[in-house]
């Protein structure tokens, strides 16, 4: 052990990455504020978007001054070398005669570790405004330019700490982080010192998860939640007062619905309820109440009705309300929902991001100063994204593209040929023309997603015979994962409604919801041929 730990030390090299290689300078790091909102609450970091801060206590962290001058193209000049033991390089067990070479490096370890972020290592950290740390995202954008490389190499390839080797970020399982001595926690507590605290206040694995989500929503700031519903129930306390009024629409995910029209009133918040397109509607809801928000999905679930983002924003604002855009159906990519005027954007990160089918979480993207709204509430509440969860997110990210290109066609050809079948009554898509917002989804919107919702021409059970027949899809819940899933909303989301009830919110008996996942498009339409032949 001590042996490769050695060698370890020898061997060590920063490597140069040079498309990756310009790095702002210090001066400009210190010039661009990026905050860190609070005391307790998740860091960011100068120059270093997530840096894993702390160490096994049997790691042994050795800073080359040497190396560090060589390096400055990882943003961060440091080495880290690790040793697994506890066994210093001099010591017996390493060899009684180490090489020059090795002795250099010992004395190098002297030198004050740059992960700790400390006061003399003035390369990486600066105090702020109010003591915030600050970090640069800006210089992601020269070469960061499309979603297609965000996914994969945002909040990851710059400045991101070498810790180890590994090519994919680790996964930082901890629900505390110590600090060496009192005086470290007092320099945290007053913001000269960079660090994490508490699990549920932040964690190294979930911050590049939330600066990739950041990156991709062109938002300051993204918050992590335990799922996206915990997301909308967050924000949904967070930014209304008590005895408030929020606007929202008619088609919406079930549950969200049941938390406006149960729950907020305990705190005597009320709601105006209105048709997705209905701006007249929107008008005067925001004319008669106090209206702290506008909370909607677009598009919404399972009509995928859309709303016009950048009117409803300007009326919104003009009336001193916020816009909240939940866009879980049109993923980060097919709709930028910031850039077009909302105020806050957010997803079930279950569906699309995660893509596998195989972990529920939930983010909310905005400004600094609404997300640290948030995040107070958060941190108290504490339906936290679990690290583990966050690395699945990362490294479903990382495919976002090329899935939603694919379920995007997908979407697409269904949808068209859906519409064309005589055993099928109407079809819900915002692509196809007879969508009734599909020149404002053909504006707002890049594509169009892997759901397509439509009506079979039957009944109850002429419409499970149809899903019953397909061998393809999984009949389950969500949506937006590699799998393809089918459900009969009438079923499966509203059963416990009599058919009457589900009326009131057209969730017809006959409505089948599709979601197309990534398999092959001729394999999924036989599929659905031969469904329909059978009924
Ligand atoms: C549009 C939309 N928003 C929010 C949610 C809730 O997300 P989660 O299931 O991750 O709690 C869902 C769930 O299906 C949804 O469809």
């Amino acid at each position: 052990m001590a042996v490769s730990s050695l060698h370890r030390v020898f061997t060590f090299e920063c490597r140069s990455d040079p498309d990756f290689a310009s790095l702002p300078s210090t001066e400009n790091l210190r010039s661009t504020p990026r905050h860190f909102p609070a005391a307790g609450l998740s860091a960011a970091f100068y120059g270093v978007s997530s840096p894993i801060l702390r160490f096994p206590p049997n790691f042994q962290r050795q800073l080359s001054t040497k190396a560090r001058r060589n390096c400055s193209n990882i943003g961060v000049a440091q080495i880290v070398a690790a040793s697994w033991s506890n066994e210093g390089a001099g010591s017996p067990a390493a060899g009684a005669n180490p090489v020059p070479a090795v002795a250099s490096a010992v004395d190098a370890a002297t030198a004050p570790l740059p992960v700790d972020l400390g006061a003399d290592d003035e390369s990486v950290v600066d105090a702020g405004k109010n003591g915030a740390v600050q970090t640069n995202r800006s210089s992601y954008s020269s070469f960061l330019k499309t979603d297609a490389s965000k996914t994969i190499h945002a909040a990851e390839r710059l400045g991101r700490a070498i810790v180890t080797d590994a090519i994919t970020t680790p996964v930082v399982n901890t629900s505390a982080y110590f600090f060496k001595k009192t005086a470290d926690l007092i320099d945290y507590k007053e913001k000269r010192l960079a660090s994490y605290e508490y699990g549920r206040y932040g964690n190294p694995t979930s911050t590049v998860l939330e600066e990739k989500l950041s990156e991709l929503e062109g938002a300051e700031s993204t918050v992590l939640l335990a799922s996206g519903m915990c997301a909308s129930i967050v924000l949904l306390m967070a930014l209304i007062p008590a005895g408030g009024h929020l606007v929202t629409t008619t088609d919406c995910y079930r549950k969200t619905r049941v938390f406006i029209e149960t729950v907020l009133p305990k705190m005597g918040i009320t709601a105006s309820v209105i048709d997705p397109a209905d701006v007249g509607a929107l008008e005067s809801a925001l004319e008669q109440n106090k209206v702290s928000l506008f909370f909607t999905e677009s598009p919404t679930n399972p009509f995928l009705r859309c709303v016009d983002i950048k009117l409803v924003s300007e009326l919104c604002h003009k009336n001193g309300a916020l816009l909240c855009i939940d866009g879980t159906f049109a993923t980060p990519l097919n709709q930028k929902a910031l850039a077009l005027g909302a105020d806050l954007v957010m997803h079930s990160c279950t569906k699309y991001i995660g893509g596998h089918h195989d972990v529920i979480g939930g983010c909310i993207s905005g400004s600094d100063k609404l997300i640290s709204e948030i995040r107070i509430l958060h941190h108290i509440l504490g339906g936290v994204l679990n690290p583990n969860a966050a690395y699945l997110f990362i490294r479903g990210l990382k495919t976002l593209h090329l899935r939603v290109q694919q379920q995007n066609s997908t979407g697409m050809g269904m949808a068209k040929f859906l519409e064309a079948h005589p055993k099928v009554k109407r079809v819900y898509y915002p692509g196809l023309p007879s969508h009734p917002e599909h020149e404002l989804a053909m504006r707002q919107m890049t594509g169009f997603g892997g759901v397509v919702s439509f009506e079979i021409d039957g009944d109850l059970e002429t419409t499970i015979k149809f899903v019953d027949s397909l061998k393809i899809p999984y009949i389950a819940p969500s949506f937006g994962g590699c799998e393809s899933i089918v459900d009969q909303p009438a079923i499966l989301s509203y059963w416990d409604l009599p058919a009457s009830e589900r009326a009131k919110w057209k969730i017809y008996d006959n409505l089948v919801r599709f979601s197309f996942g990534i398999e092959d498009f001729e394999d999924l339409k036989a599929d659905i041929v031969q469904a329909l032949e059978v009924i």
